[in-house]
């Protein structure tokens, strides 16, 4: 089959690759129909996530059609149309019985590496390196899903691919991003990154109760879209002092909840941000984390730190004494996927919210690597990259 393969920092191509096929009693195949690239994916293409390995096969965000199945999955059968959640879990261990689905116990084969990394290791994620399993992922004609039991969601009748495909991952992870912010009637949220997860933290927390929500970016096309969702924007290129704005636009008590939708490569100016690019360069430092030091700086006192943004490892400069000292509380997590597909799909039933409104570009399978470029550069107005299989081009 083709799937889409790393080869290295900016480096992947469409090759051909063996089928995936069972290999226990509770695994499925699935036969891919869409899949996407997120921004989980630039931080392997980029290089910045360890633990990759040469011809390692990419991507989280997958839907598609059973098409095998192994004896011990008795609640899918061949033809089914399901999506599939990137984080891969057991269900009957601790964690996922308390629907932690990403803390899975069972799911990571590699768990001992984690472990040397993060002190415990969190589930099994697909196309996220050895770290978390060195799971084949979806951005493939077909792929293999261990525990097919627990995760792949049934499509409901009448839904399309472009309505089901990001409750892989963002949907969710935008909402759990905004619902970690513990959103209060009257709130102003703060969300900083209008990519596809901010996008929908920016939706999310208006079906929570926010009040006002402020979204902080610079690419015009991606602040364009937040408007429409309705949040006021700051254009960090034109207004530099983020921080003072926001106090500014909360008569000076800052917004209640600060959202980081950002990560590990936020881009920026100025000392602090040369500091971090030295440091992530020479190894001396992960991640450059220049959203989360201003979400702290930036929060009401007593207010919420909602981090959805990926981080990997160790960042400096943290602003400990202010998160201390304003009493803030600060909550994250890889997203818990399973939980929340069935009350998201109702949203989407009940049109409160659309998802595909992200979607920028749709592209054959073969042109991923033209994909990755256009998602990453930003170019022509690339919001969110939908693969196909089997799509002319
Ligand atoms: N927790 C999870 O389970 C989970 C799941 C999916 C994605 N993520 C993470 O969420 C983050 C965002 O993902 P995405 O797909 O939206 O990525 P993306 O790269 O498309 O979007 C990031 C956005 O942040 C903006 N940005 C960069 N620096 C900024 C700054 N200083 N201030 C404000 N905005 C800034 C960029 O311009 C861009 O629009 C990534 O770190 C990704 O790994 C986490
Ligand atoms: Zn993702
Ligand atoms: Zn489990």
């Amino acid at each position: 089959m083709k799937a889409v393969v790393w080869n290295g920092a900016l480096k992947v191509a469409v090759e051909n690759v063996p089928d995936p096929e069972l290999l226990n009693p509770r695994d499925a195949i699935i036969k891919i129909t869409s899949t996407a690239i997120c921004g989980s994916d630039l931080h392997l293409y980029d290089g910045f996530i360890p633990g990759m390995q040469k011809g390692d096969i990419l991507g989280h965000e997958f839907m598609g059609e059973v098409v095998d199945l192994g004896p011990g999955v008795k609640n899918l059968r061949q033809g089914d149309r399901v999506v599939v959640p990137f984080t891969i879990s057991c269900g009957s261990c601790f964690y996922c019985k308390r629907t932690l689905w990403s803390l899975c116990d069972n799911s990571n084969p590699n768990a001992p590496a984690a472990e040397a990394f993060w002190g415990f290791s969190p589930s099994g994620l697909f196309g996220y390196s050895h770290i978390t399993g060195g799971y084949a992922g979806g951005q493939a004609e077909y792929v293999r899903v261990p525990f097919a039991d627990v995760g792949p969601y049934k499509v409901p009748d009448g839904l399309t691919d472009e309505q089901m495909l990001f409750l892989s991952d963002i949907f969710p992870t935008g909402y759990m991003g905004a619902e970690n912010a513990d959103i209060e009637p009257g709130d102003t949220v703060a969300i900083w990154g209008c990519g596809p997860v901010g996008q929908f933290a920016i939706k999310s927390a208006m079906l929570l109760g926010a009040e006002r929500v402020i979204a902080i970016d610079r690419i015009p096309e991606r602040l364009e879209l937040a408007r429409q969702s309705g949040a006021d924007i700051i254009n960090y290129e034109e207004t530099t002092q983020v921080i003072e704005a926001l106090k500014e636009m909360t008569a000076g008590r800052g917004p209640d909840r600060c959202i980081d939708a950002v990560g590990l490569e936020a881009h920026g100016f100025g000392p602090q941000y040369w500091y971090d690019r030295a440091k992530q360069a020479v190894r001396a430092e992960t991640e450059r984390a220049l959203v989360l030091r201003m979400a702290i700086q930036a929060c009401r006192k007593g207010g919420t730190v909602s981090v959805p943004g990926v981080y990997g490892g160790l960042a400096d400069k943290i602003p400990l004494g202010s998160f201390v000292n304003k009493g803030l509380t600060l909550r994250s997590g890889q997203t818990h996927v399973q939980r929340y597909l069935e009350p998201l799909t109702k949203l989407i039933q009940d049109g409160k919210i659309d998802p595909s409104f992200i979607i920028t570009h749709r592209l054959p399978l073969e042109q991923a690597p033209e994909a990755y470029e256009l998602f990453k550069q930003k170019q022509d107005g690339c919001v969110k990259v939908v693969l196909k299989p089997g799509m002319s081009a």
